[in-house]
């Protein structure tokens, strides 16, 4: 039986967004409906309500979710009612040219669910966030969007390797390579760059530069693991990371911020052979002109890391057992857990930078 439940949606281009009652529909073949018990606002949810990612409203938000399968529909083996999961925005097929050659995470055909939530008080069909839509008590999505883990770790840690914090984690230790000994500079210390800080630690990178605008930031950024911090707004950091790195430039170079000065600050501060790892998302109109004398002059590669070239299947069960043998502090990314009703709130605070994620809990 289809069930009526309370979800948050984006009615329109930068309304504000507010709790409907939602249908969530019985799951189909390969579908599974999940009865979510927390979800982090992410960036991302506030440019689906500012009409930056689609026109296709209302939108039911969020995406970074964990919580117990409820029920599965035919053939689904991956999962099954009673399991405690961490959802994923990209299930892979396992069978398109990008799978075949070993590297499902450049996937180009990740599926979701085939069926709609709708809302309750006109009918209308809702475009999940991301094709998650957890912004709700539950939701419905592909089996393949569900990875079981650890039940004994916190809903509110878990739904965080579900985009950013994986985003991160996955910038330094599966795009960048980050291992024993690196060095590793971070430019941009939000919840993306302090999660591949925490990425870097756990690989065991020996020198660990965190690079920021605002010295809040770079104290949490050494509360998980930065050996130094620059203040880029008071010292070059392209000279501070070669000054710091015996005049070579850093191993690995991790970009987290999205902006043009940057991706050039990270393409100078890399040793000749190194690596730099590009995770902040640029808008259309940006650009960067660079010597071509310099490109050709530098070895290495320049890589973009897209949901931290994650395979959740792999990553997320290793990341919690990780976290729960105390290895990886994933619980300093929870600056604040809110109510479903207050999400636009949180929208707020993010512009006023000072949470890494407020997870609402369900
Ligand atoms: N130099 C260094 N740091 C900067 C600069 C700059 N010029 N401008 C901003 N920052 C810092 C901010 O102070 C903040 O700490 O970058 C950080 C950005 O953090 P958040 O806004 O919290 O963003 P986050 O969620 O970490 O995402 C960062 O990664 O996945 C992408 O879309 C995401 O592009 C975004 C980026
Ligand atoms: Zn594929
Ligand atoms: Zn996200």
């Amino acid at each position: 039986m289809a069930q009526e439940v309370r979800g948050v949606i984006a009615p329109g281009k930068d309304e504000p967004v507010r709790v409907e009652t939602i249908v969530v529909p019985d799951p189909g073949p390969g579908e599974a409906v999940v009865k979510v018990q927390a979800c982090g606002v992410c960036h991302t949810d506030l440019h689906y309500k500012q009409g930056g990612i689609s026109d296709d409203f209302p939108f039911l938000l969020g995406h970074e979710a964990a919580g117990i399968v409820e029920s599965v529909g035919d053939g689904v083996t991956e999962v099954a009612p009673g399991d405690f999961v961490v959802l994923n925005w990209r299930a892979v097929c396992g069978k398109c040219r990008a799978c075949l050659r070993g590297r499902p995470w450049y996937c180009f055909d990740t599926h979701n669910a085939e069926q709609k939530m709708t809302l309750a008080s006109t009918g209308q069909e809702l475009s999940p966030a991301l094709g998650i839509g957890a912004f709700a008590e539950k939701t419905l999505v592909a089996a393949g969007q569900c990875t079981k883990v650890d039940p004994s770790v916190s809903p509110a840690v878990a739904g965080l390797l579900g985009c950013g914090v994986m985003a991160g984690i996955g910038a330094a230790i599966n795009t960048g390579g980050v291992g024993r000994g690196d060095s590793v500079a971070v430019i941009g210390c939000g919840g993306v760059g302090d999660a591949a800080i925490a990425g870097s630690y756990l690989a065991g990178a020996a020198k660990i530069i965190a690079v920021d605008i605002d010295d809040r930031k770079l104290s949490t950024a050494r509360e998980l693991g930065a050996t130094h911090t620059v203040n880029s707004r008071e010292s070059d950091p392209v000279e501070a990371v070669r000054e710091l790195t015996g005049g070579f430039g850093a191993d690995v170079v991790i970009e987290a911020v999205g902006r043009p000065e940057t991706y050039r600050q990270a393409f100078y501060a890399r040793d000749l052979a190194g690596t730099v790892v590009l995770v902040g998302v640029p808008t259309p109109e940006m650009k960067l002109e660079l010597p071509l004398l310099d490109v050709f002059g530098r070895g290495g590669a320049l890589k973009s890391s897209w949901y931290g070239d994650c395979l959740p299947t792999r990553d997320f069960p290793m990341l919690i057992d990780l976290h729960l043998q105390g290895r990886l502090p994933l619980e300093k990314f929870v600056t604040e857990t809110i109510a479903l009703d207050e999400i636009e709130k949180a929208f707020e605070r993010m512009h006023h930078g000072d949470v890494l994620r407020s997870v609402v809990m369900l």
